[in-house]
């Protein structure tokens, strides 16, 4: 019999309600909140934010995937890691759900559902994934029993690290986008290189291109050369989890997976090592409720419920901490 799951997706600043039925996509709502131009994130302010408008996404997404919350068979929500005051709301909402109707509650590792809604919308199986975002950055592969982690940036996300550059260069935010498009015209300048066992560093790289904007150097190099730079350590590190694990597939998520500069280096990567490349669809890279639905529904099949005891919020929940015993 088919089964139904609602997620909700609360960790930072995206709030999302997705449902699905088994692998089919019922609802995907979500929204995102954008501080005002030059400002950060401020926690509060993003959950002031996601109160407001958390009521209306969960009526839209009922609505969309034409169900009532009687209809659902479980409850999954993104139990960390993130910004503990959202987490909390998405967790309240879930337990409310599950307690008032009755409904089997699962509390999903946001990464780890990243990397289910990839497996599930590219059809790969077994990859290495390379998990580039905001937030994260990470190299991470299966083996026995858990996602492991192979490599990671010892300091900010490479998202991060376009951001603070794309600030500090007076160009729009979110900086991917508009470092991708400038670096199209760029050539190469020198640039630290940044890779420590299979660990990587982008902070280094970011204040070396400060300081060449500062002394004069053309913005489309500096942005280009950062491109060629970062993405170079990443598939670096990458390259080596797939000669270490041997596996021959490379799945690429996160905002930054957006980026067709990175994706030619990991095809002439992939190529090279006989592996297949897959990228997750843009749509699903980014923060959704549908993965932590999906994910929750994978879980629940494997019986791996939690109990309103334990559903307490994870601020810093490490993938590798996951027993995954859904596979
Ligand atoms: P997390 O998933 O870790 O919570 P996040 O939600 O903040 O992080 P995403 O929404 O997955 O991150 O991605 C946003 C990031 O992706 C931003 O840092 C943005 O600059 C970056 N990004 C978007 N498009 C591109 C691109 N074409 N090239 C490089 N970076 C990009
Ligand atoms: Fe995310």
């Amino acid at each position: 019999m088919s089964k139904i799951s609602l997620g909700i997706e609360s960790t930072a600043h995206t709030f999302g309600i997705g449902v699905v039925e088994d692998k089919k996509i019922l609802a995907d709502e979500k929204s995102f909140y954008k501080p005002p131009l030059g400002q950060g994130m401020l926690p509060r302010k993003v959950f002031e934010f996601h109160s407001e408008n958390a009521a209306n996404i969960l009526k839209n997404a009922l609505i969309k995937a034409n169900i009532s919350l009687k209809d659902i068979d479980v409850v999954s929500f993104s139990q960390g890691p993130g910004l503990p005051n959202c987490l909390t709301l998405g967790a309240f909402i879930a337990r409310y759900i599950s307690i008032k109707y009755k409904k089997p509650l699962v509390g999903v590792n946001h990464p780890v559902a990243h990397l289910e809604i990839g497996k599930l919308l590219t059809d790969c199986k077994d990859p290495v994934t390379v998990y580039c975002s905001g937030g994260n950055t990470q190299i991470i592969a299966y083996e026995s029993g858990r996602y492991r982690v192979f490599g990671e940036t010892l300091d900010i996300p490479i998202g991060n690290a376009f951001d603070v550059l794309a600030r500090s260069l007076g160009l729009e935010m979110p900086g991917g986008p508009v470092i991708e498009k400038i670096a199209k015209k760029g050539k190469w300048v020198d640039l630290p290189y940044i890779v420590k066992g299979m660990d990587f560093s982008f902070s280094g790289i970011v204040t070396e291109c400060q300081r060449l904007a500062k002394r004069g150097v053309k913005i489309e190099d500096i942005a280009y050369s950062f491109q060629e730079s970062c993405f170079s350590m990443l598939i670096e590190a990458a390259e080596r989890a797939l000669a270490h694990t041997e596996k021959k597939e490379i799945l690429v998520t996160g905002g930054v997976a957006a980026n067709q500069r990175l994706n030619e280096m990991l095809e002439i990567m992939c190529k090279e090592r006989d592996a297949k490349l897959f990228s997750v669809p843009l749509k699903y890279s980014g923060d959704n409720g549908v993965m932590i639905a999906y994910t929750g529904l994978l879980m629940s099949n494997a019986k791996c419920f939690t109990r309103i005891e334990d559903s307490f919020i994870k601020k810093d929940w490490r993938i590798d901490e996951v027993d995954v015993k859904w596979m």
